[in-house]
Order: C-alpha cells, then sequence, then structure tokens
C-alpha cells in the first residue's frame, strides 16, 4: 500500500476542507432544530460530492474511494449530519445503481443521483433494507414484494432510514421469494410519490439530528418490474456488497467527528489555565490528547486500507468492518474524553463536544452495529 497521497487526492481533501470550514456553519442551531441542511446538500451536489465514485459519463466525479475517505472526514468534521447525508447517497445508493443498475436505470436515477439535483431541486436517495423486525438479521425480511404480470406489487414497512423524507428515489429490499431465504430477496429502486408508497413517522433522535430519519409504508405498491435492480434473488447479495463500501463512508464519518473532538479539544486545552498554567501543560490532559491522536491515526490508516482495497477491486469486506468498529469505537472514546477535558463546558451545547458524542454513538450502530462487524470480521479469520 502507498501512503503518499496523489495530487489530485490532496486536492479534493483541501477542497472539502475549504468548503467545510466556509460552508457548513450553524451545526448547532440544525442540530437543535433537527433542520436538514438542504441549502448545504445543494451545494455537495455542486461540487461533486455526492457522486463521487460515479463515472463522468452519467455525471460523478469519476474518483476513487480514497478521495471519497478523505472528502467524508473533512465534511463529518464540521458537521455529521451532513457527513452521513453524503455517505448514503454515494455508497448506499449511487455505488449499488452504477454497480448492478441497467443502462436505462443509470440514464433515468444515476445520472441525477450524482449531482444531487434535478431541475433545480434536490435528488437524493435512500436505502431500505431494515426493518422493524429485521435489522441487525438482515435476511429477516417481511416486506414482500409479489410479481404480477410486468409489475411488482410491495408490501411492508422499512425503519430507520436516512434521508427518508427527503429522498427521490428508494433502494428497497423485499422478499420475491420466501422459500429461499437470502437468495429470495430482490431490490427494487421506487420512486416517491408512487402509489401505495407512505412516509410514515419521521424519528426524534439523540444525535446526528439534522438528518431525516424516518419510517416507510409500503401497501399494494405498484412497481415495475424494470424497476428490478440486478437480478430477482439477488437482492441480499447486492445488500451486503454495498455496505462493505458503506461502512468505510462510515468509518470516515466517524474519523471526521474523532478529529473534530481532538482538534477542539487542543485549542481548549491551549487557552484554559488551571493551577498557573495551561492545561495541555498538566500530563493528565496531555495523555488524553496523545491517546486521541494515536487511536485517530490507526482509524484512519484503517480506513484507508479499506478504501485502497476497494479501489484495487480485491475483497475488503473484513477490512471494511475492521475500519468500522474501530473508528466508531475510538469517535464515541475521543468525544467522550472531549467532553472531559472541556469540564463543565463540554456538557454545555455551545462548546459542540457534547455533540459529537451525541453524532458519534450512532456510527457504532449503522450500517450494521460493532458487534455486526464482530461478526464479519469473524468469519473471514474463519475462512482463511
Ligand atoms: N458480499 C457478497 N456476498 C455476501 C456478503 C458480502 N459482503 N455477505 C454475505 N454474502 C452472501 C453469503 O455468501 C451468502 O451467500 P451463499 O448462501 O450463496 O453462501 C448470503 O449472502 C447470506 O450470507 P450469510 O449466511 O453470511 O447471512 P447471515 O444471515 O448470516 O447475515 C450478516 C450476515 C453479516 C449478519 C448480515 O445480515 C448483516 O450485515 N447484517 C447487518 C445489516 C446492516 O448492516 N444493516 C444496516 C442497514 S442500512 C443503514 O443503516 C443505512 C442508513 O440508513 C445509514
Amino acid at each position: 500500500m502507498k501512503f503518499n497521497l496523489t495530487e489530485e487526492q490532496l486536492m479534493i481533501q483541501q477542497s472539502a476542507r475549504e468548503f467545510a470550514e466556509n460552508e457548513i456553519k450553524d451545526a448547532i442551531e440544525r442540530d437543535e432544530k433537527s433542520e436538514f441542511p438542504y441549502e448545504i446538500v445543494m451545494k455537495l451536489g455542486e461540487l461533486g460530492l455526492l457522486g463521487m465514485m460515479v463515472p463522468p459519463e452519467y455525471d460523478g466525479a469519476g474518483m476513487d474511494t480514497i478521495s471519497y475517505v478523505l472528502a467524508m472526514e473533512e465534511i463529518s468534521k464540521a458537521d455529521a449530519s451532513v457527513g452521513v447525508i453524503m455517505s448514503v447517497n454515494n455508497s448506499l445508493i449511487c455505488w449499488g445503481v452504477n454497480e448492478y443498475g441497467t443502462p436505462e436505470q443509470k440514464e433515468k436515477y444515476l445520472r441525477p443521483l450524482a449531482k444531487g439535483q434535478k431541475d433545480g431541486k434536490l435528488y437524493i436517495g435512500a436505502f431500505c433494507l431494515s426493518e422493524p423486525n429485521a435489522g441487525s438479521d438482515a435476511t429477516a425480511q417481511t416486506t414482500t414484494a409479489q410479481k404480477d404480470g410486468d409489475h411488482y406489487i410491495l408490501n411492508g414497512t422499512k425503519n430507520w432510514i436516512t434521508n427518508g423524507t427527503t429522498s427521490e428515489v428508494y433502494l428497497v429490499f423485499a422478499m420475491t421469494n420466501k422459500e429461499k431465504k437470502a437468495h429470495g430477496i430482490s431490490c427494487f429502486i421506487v420512486e416517491r410519490g408512487t402509489p401505495g408508497f407512505e412516509i410514515l413517522k419521521k424519528e426524534k433522535k439523540l444525535g446526528i439530528r439534522s438528518t431525516d430519519t424516518c419510517s416507510l409504508g409500503f401497501s399494494d405498491c405498484r412497481i415495475p418490474k424494470e424497476n428490478l435492480l440486478g437480478a430477482e434473488g439477488e437482492g441480499f447479495k447486492i445488500a451486503m456488497k454495498t455496505l462493505d463500501g458503506g461502512r468505510i463512508g462510515i468509518a470516515a464519518q466517524a474519523l471526521g467527528i474523532a478529529a473534530a473532538s481532538l482538534e477542539r479539544s487542543l485549542r481548549y486545552a491551549k487557552e484554559r489555565h488551571s493551577f498557573g498554567k495551561m492545561i495541555i501543560e498538566h500530563q493528565a490532559i496531555q495523555m488524553k490528547l496523545a491517546d486521541m491522536a494515536t487511536e485517530l491515526d490507526a482509524a484512519r490508516l484503517l480506513t484507508l486500507q479499506a478504501a485502497w482495497l476497494k479501489d484495487q477491486h480485491q475483497r475488503h469486506s473484513a477490512q471494511s468492518a475492521m475500519a468500522k468498529l474501530y473508528a466508531s469505537r475510538i469517535a464515541v472514546k475521543a468525544a467522550l474524553e472531549a467532553i472531559q477535558i472541556h469540564g463543565g463546558y463540554g456538557y454545555v451545547q455551545e462548546y459542540e463536544v457534547e455533540r459529537y458524542l451525541r453524532d458519534a454513538k450512532i456510527t457504532e450502530i449503522y450500517e450494521g452495529t460493532s458487534e455486526v462487524q464482530h461478526i464479519v470480521i469473524a468469519r473471514d479469520l474463519l475462512r482463511a
């Protein structure tokens, strides 16, 4: 593995950093009001950050996964809510449609998804795998898709769907043949506004509060057969392969939160005095900062390794799981330490580190809990 970033990768990192610093403001207010960052996401699209790995022929930026990780970290450092909106569109939606879509599906859906816009309006996607009783156990899908002539009829409920109320396109996983279990799941492209498709309860959450997370209902929802993504029965494999890449995005989101925790803590430790000196001069604080920096670097290397393997078209399931497992763990830890370093100030909204902790926690849950990442890693060890 080469450790030098290319000029192009460094340029993308720099422009994402500048965008984050100049354009992603007011995260505290959005978090308080649970307000979706509409204008910011529109601008992400204009910068090419919503379809980073989509080929230019479909209006994407044609970049590699390493560039995506670098940009995701910078954006999430400013606001992890913006980070996950970007991550879902890039790695859970655009990747799958590009990899498995027909030329017609790519023309119709991938092109606007890669730009994040259509007719001057936001155009993003949502990944609909989880159900009330199928979270970690993703093969336990109860949403059904019954073939009826040139259509499939969808019935069921999906839960905890990121970008759920704002999306135009939904990748929905459903059982086409219950007997075949994992091999009986198929994936459908569902457009917003399709009769029988309803946006249900919007969740009130602990963190990433400016993302819209909701439940979705399907009641005799007729989907044309042209909207089947991949082959019938291929849905579980599509979901798992998509999540192999998605977990790299969430690891990068966690890196952003850990990096913000470290940066804020360093700044504060140089300003705050106690016992007659800056608190950074106390060994107790130095040890915390040194651990945070070491763990952040280790998590970053794991994440870049997974991204590099993906770019080389090598199997990366276990490496993505390791990156997400470790980066999410150290993000929670870094945010907790940041609060501790800030003392009483850390516990209040203004210093932002309390939001980092609330935002960090979800990285240990979505796109596969830490327990699921352990399963993926352990199975890889058993196979070796
Ligand atoms: N790539 C390709 N194929 C894969 C695969 C992968 N990474 N992982 C599994 N498969 C295949 C297997 O090879 C197997 O195929 P065969 O039967 O032909 O051998 C088939 O899929 C079934 O696999 P398993 O037997 O391993 O399935 P399992 O029931 O034991 O589940 C699991 C494995 C890893 C626990 C999986 O269910 C899982 O990842 N669960 C978590 C789901 C998840 O991450 N949900 C997140 C929701 S999305 C989200 O959070 C988005 C958001 O809004 C932010």
